[in-house]
């Protein structure tokens, strides 16, 4: 496929361009080890709201802001408690975004008006962007409000002709980070790229308790109280087909077989499963689904409708799966 217009290779030199168009006040979209990011410079709200604007975000999900360094983390958090430190050490820069209390120096149409703000250090390509612009790096995912994130530059082009957008490749991980809220006790507000067991695991060694799941209300938005990470009460991920989601491989092979015109996404080792079908083999091990996931939602391929099976709810699985259940239009036991 044809490049568009606004993507540019990575290099020295889009990468000054790139950093001193968000010094300006613009936008721009850059790879991740996660998922591409629509970025504007955090602490100026003029740049932020452009953000919110393209995307046709609403205003009350506020986004996450990219720092390059511990002293870009303390412009915009107010404290960084000791349990916060230790998982830095262990997780930065890497798929862990971590809800801090903010500086009042942060727009509030960054954080939606909350006292808090999420905040995470991105390895390579992205922190050295970060580090070039000098300043921190307010950006959700780079996709129009309700479309599956975009893992390459190509999807990015997909939803912004306009935008400056840098082309690193493929995403690493192809799903979001891992958001943390850590008051009163860590929870889960968003499963990630950052599996719960690892996460588990070092706060275990930290003596700091259960991680639990908070979970926002499924559906639309809802006019109660604000959700704890308010971005997970919307409908995201959305193909352009409907998608059926099966918990289990009998009921997937069974409809599978009464509509021979859809396209089925599954593990490559199950292809032989769906002798007359069209398949879309997405991998064969959880990571390599998480990483082929968002582009298979936003297939062009033929198929009246999408049929995807459920994985095991580990690992990096319930990212996976929280996705799915996200993106599905039904869900079929
Ligand atoms: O991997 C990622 O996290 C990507 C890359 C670009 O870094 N970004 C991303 O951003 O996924 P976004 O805006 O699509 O998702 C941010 C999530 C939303 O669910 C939002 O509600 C939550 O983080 N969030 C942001 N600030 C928060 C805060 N102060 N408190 C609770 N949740 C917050
Ligand atoms: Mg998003």
């Amino acid at each position: 496929m044809r490049r568009a217009k606004n993507v540019h290779p990575a290099s020295p030199r889009s990468l000054r361009e790139a950093a001193a168009r968000l010094r300006r006040g613009e936008l721009v979209a850059f790879p991740t080890e996660t998922v591409y990011g629509l970025g504007a410079n955090a602490l100026d709200p003029k740049a932020v709201a452009k953000i919110f604007e393209a995307k046709g975000r609403p205003a009350d999900n506020p986004v996450i802001v990219h720092v390059s360094d511990m002293k870009m983390l303390r412009r915009v958090a107010r404290d960084v408690p000791p349990r916060a430190r230790a998982l830095i050490a262990h997780f930065w820069p890497g798929p862990l975004t971590l809800v801090l209390s903010k500086k009042s120096l942060v727009p509030s149409l960054v954080t939606a008006g909350l006292d808090t703000v999420a905040v995470r250090m991105p390895p390579g390509l992205a922190r050295e962007l970060v580090r070039l612009a000098g300043v921190p790096i307010a950006a959700p995912s780079a996709n129009v409000s309700g479309r599956p994130s975009p893992t390459t530059a190509a999807h990015v082009a997909e939803d912004f002709r306009d935008v400056y957008v840098l082309d690193g490749g493929p995403t690493k991980h192809g799903l979001e980070s891992t958001v943390l809220a850590l008051e009163p006790r860590p929870a889960i507000l968003r499963q990630g790229a950052l599996s719960e067991e690892s996460l588990r695991k070092a706060i275990a060694g930290l003596g700091g308790g259960a991680t639990s799941q908070r979970r926002a209300p499924a559906g639309g938005p809802s006019r109660r109280a604000p959700a704890a990470s308010p971005g997970t009460k919307y409908t995201h991920y959305a193909p352009s087909r409907p998608l059926t989601l099966f918990l289990r491989k009998s009921s997937l092979i069974a409809y599978a077989k009464a509509h021979p015109r859809a396209l089925v996404l599954c593990p490559t080792g199950f292809s032989s499963l769906f002798p007359k079908q069209r398949i879309l083999p997405l991998g064969d091990t959880p990571e390599d689904i998480a990483r082929a996931l968002f582009a298979a939602l936003r297939t062009r391929r033929r198929g009246t409708e999408l049929l995807a099976l459920a994985i095991p709810r580990r690992g990096i699985g319930r990212a996976v799966m929280d996705r799915l259940t996200r993106a599905a239009t039904r869900i079929v036991p």
